[in-house]
């Protein structure tokens, strides 16, 4: 009938407004690694969730419905011996692209984006690559954030 129709129609355009944005901390300044190994980073402050598809618990974003998403990761991070600014956008725990700088001296800040189609139940999240260090405090220096473009 047309009542349960329309109430269809109604939830498939819930599933297409996603969008997240989120921080590493909630307020208490820290710094994340560094670590041997990429290592995922749970960004917990959360400021958007529009669609619930993003877990600040788990730090897993999961595609709600087929689509191409866009994903940013801005990391800053003090500068210690070797020690560097660098986190991977991971789809389904393997690497897309990755955000990296190398300083001497001060702070150090790196990003990058994608555009990835996800299938639904695809998971999206960010690793600190090694020697990384990830910092932030109630600024939200270090953030994560996506949002569906569009449906496929
Ligand atoms: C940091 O993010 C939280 C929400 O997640 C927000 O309440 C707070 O105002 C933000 N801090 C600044 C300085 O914008």
């Amino acid at each position: 009938n047309q009542t349960a129709e329309i109430e269809r129609l109604k939830k498939n355009e819930e599933v297409k407004r996603v969008a997240l944005s989120a921080a590493l901390t909630v307020k208490e300044t820290s710094i994340f690694g560094p670590y041997n190994t990429l290592t995922h980073a749970v960004f917990k402050n959360v400021l958007t969730n529009v669609g619930n598809a993003y877990n600040g618990e788990t730090g897993f974003f999961t595609a709600p419905v087929k689509g191409a998403y866009h994903f940013e990761v801005h990391i800053l991070s003090p500068v210690g011996s070797g020690y560097t600014a660098g986190a991977a956008l991971m789809k389904n725990g393997q690497r897309t692209f990755t955000a990296y700088e190398s300083q001497t001296s001060n702070y150090q800040s790196s990003s990058n984006g994608v555009i990835l189609v996800l299938e639904v139940g695809d998971r999206v999240s960010v690793s600190a690559t090694p020697n990384s260090k990830i910092f932030d405090n109630q600024n939200n220096h270090s953030t994560f954030s996506g949002h569906l473009l569009f449906t496929m």
